[in-house]
């Protein structure tokens, strides 16, 4: 684009055109353009197309200025001086991390920009929305030179409306990722899971028309289980237009008109509702319409609850028999694909689970609307993960805004059943409010699902006694404990006691041993299959005699990378408590798991 039109276009203001980050529901059954594929790259450790040489913000300001990189400059003469050329730069695959793509990148943690360019013809009355799947860690995103806005937060979906700035051909998206972590940072700057920086997750435009339905919740009232609740958001909504809800199997038809309010909140009632269980995952074809747009979605109907030590399922006691997982393709990067879900997913089925927890942040939507079909109920969290910073109001604001976000995706996914709000943070005054506050805000949003937080436990002379102030504000206690591992003797499994000080379903949330698939030996040699079976037999039988057990999840399905496990020839930068290794090779101790899953009632 030239000077002059980019001059012209920041004189008319178009400078910063920052906005509501808004996040549309329900993608997939949109009329959607894939901008995937592959896009420019510009590595940036001094973030030249960022800041000056003495650190002004390009982007704050109203002059056209020849560094900043959002510009996607091409000078027409060679008077200019232009030291940056994304469409002579290298190209990586988006969706995609950028340490798995380019072995230069492996360690990188700084800002490197992406560029695509695509043409778009948007026809009047239409709007057009721009959606990241997701992005690690900090974005900043520009359209035709001219910012849409920001977004922090490596694991939740963001977006923008891009309808007023779109030309038919030659637009150009620039965005800036910074994954550099930070203490004031969600997580913080110490984490046991690899900082995939980039864009991680699908990045498509949405087209829509000038009223739509941008938002929904549908599920089973938690009290009167043969009533369907719920809301629709209609974005721009106009008063008098008419919104349906069909639920044609159950030959339900609802319908109503707005009023000035652009959200309708309904119920209504159902007979012989088939409520969703691991056993039977039923889902059922919801259409939405608002005037003459349908929107479908596949949803299951069921209550979760937890009454003394038990959780309930449709009313019935269910024990959690689970997994965790971390967010990891089988090539070592992060992971975002239906195939990426499938693997993961499959091989819980094949351990017996009907429960996954994962960790330590959102996972991608492929992953919860395949767990919705396959019958797996799900534990998500926010990446609230040890040692937060628990003063500042900045990271309190940051670790509430994607706990919201997470919600606002998947309230209507019949698998997911916890909200976890943290894992093995540190206790503190500054800390128990910090998480009972985003309790309360999760509450709100969602009273239909379990809170929880994955806390740790103290021990004195063999009794393990749970006691954290957290246990008295969530639904489910977890807890995290590697008897065998981080401490203590697998013989004396069979005699240390675990109490609890709350009246409340257990879940052991973590528990397991590292071991290096292929490497064997004796039992009491760490990081051989044999140490690592023997760890998960001995752990087993204390875990079972828990007082209010109602679930577990071995750390963890598969070996994945940390930059913290560094031991040559064993570890080589993978955790290695998976019980599967990064290749895919079953270890000793995935059998002891699958065989306890299975004589579990
Ligand atoms: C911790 C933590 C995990 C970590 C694991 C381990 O409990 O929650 O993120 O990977 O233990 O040390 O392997």
């Amino acid at each position: 684009m030239s000077r002059l039109i980019l001059l012209l276009m920041l004189l008319t203001g178009y400078q910063s055109f920052s906005q509501e980050n808004l996040s549309i529901q329900n993608i997939g059954n949109r009329k959607t353009y894939s901008l995937n594929g592959k896009w420019n790259y510009i590595v940036d450790p001094y973030e030249t197309g960022y800041y000056n040489f003495h650190l002004d913000q390009y982007d704050t300001r109203k002059d056209f200025q020849m560094g900043a990189y959002y510009f996607n400059y091409h000078s027409p003469n060679k008077q200019d001086l232009v030291e940056y050329d994304f469409d002579k730069s290298p190209v990586m695959n988006i969706p995609g991390d950028w340490n798995s793509q380019a072995k230069d990148l492996f360690y990188y943690e700084g800002t490197v920009w992406f560029k695509k360019s695509f043409d778009y013809s948007l026809k009047a009355g239409k709007r057009l929305f721009l959606n990241f799947g997701a992005v690690n860690y900090k974005t900043d995103v520009y359209l035709n030179g001219i910012k849409l806005g920001a977004h922090t937060g490596g694991f939740t979906s963001f977006g923008f409306e891009v309808s007023a700035l779109i030309k038919s051909s030659n637009n150009f998206l620039v965005v800036k990722v910074d994954n550099k972590r930070q203490k004031d940072a969600v997580p913080s700057t110490n984490t046991d899971w690899w900082n995939y920086g980039g864009i991680t997750r699908d990045v498509t435009l949405v087209e829509t028309e000038d009223t739509f339905i941008e938002d929904y919740s549908i599920q089973l009232d938690k009290q009167d289980t043969t009533k369907i609740t719920g809301f629709v958001k209609v974005n721009n909504a106009r008063p008098n237009d008419s919104v349906t809800i069909k639920i044609p199997e159950l030959h339900l038809f609802y319908k109503t008109n707005l009023t000035t309010d652009s959200i309708i909140n309904f119920e209504f009632f159902g007979k012989n509702i088939k409520y969703w269980t691991p056993g039977e995952p039923k889902l059922y074809q919801v259409l939405l319409s608002y005037n003459s747009q349908v929107l479908e979605d596949k949803i299951g109907f069921r209550t979760i609850a937890t009454r003394s030590g038990k959780i309930l399922l449709n009313g019935q006691p269910v024990f959690l028999k689970g997994i965790c997982i971390h967010e990891e393709n089988a090539r070592g990067g992060r992971g975002n694909s239906k195939e990426d879900a499938l693997r993961l997913l499959t091989w819980a089925k094949e351990l017996g689970c009907n429960y996954v927890r994962l960790a330590h942040y959102p996972h991608n939507e492929n992953i919860v609307r395949l767990a919705d079909k396959m019958g797996l109920l799900v534990w998500e969290e926010i990446p609230v993960y040890w040692s937060i910073n628990f003063k500042n109001p900045a990271t309190y604001q940051n670790a509430e805004n994607q706990l919201k976000d997470m919600i606002t995706r998947d309230k209507n996914r019949a698998s997911v059943i916890i909200w976890s709000m943290a894992n093995e943070t540190p206790l503190s005054a500054e800390r128990t409010k910090f998480i009972t506050d985003l309790i309360s805000v999760a509450r709100e949003k969602d009273p239909t699902r379990l809170i929880s937080a994955a806390l740790l436990s103290e021990s004195k002379d063999g009794i393990h006694t749970i006691n954290d102030p957290l246990g008295a504000y969530i639904d489910l206690v977890a807890f995290n404990q590697y008897l065998g591992w981080y401490g203590g003797n697998l013989e004396d499994a069979e005699k240390i006691k675990w109490t609890s000080i709350y009246d409340k379903p257990l879940i052991v949330s973590e528990f397991g041993g590292d071991a290096k698939q292929g490497l064997h030996g004796n039992k009491y040699d760490r990081w051989n299959e044999e140490f690592q079976e023997y760890l998960y037999i001995q752990n087993l039988k204390m875990i079972d005699k828990i007082p209010n057990l109602a679930g577990l999840s071995p750390w963890i399905l598969v070996d994945f990378r940390s930059p913290r496990r560094l031991l040559p020839g064993i570890q080589d930068g993978y955790n290695r408590k998976g019980l599967i290794s990064n290749e895919g090779k079953k270890k000793k101790a995935f059998w002891i798991m699958k065989k306890y899953y299975g004589n579990k009632r």
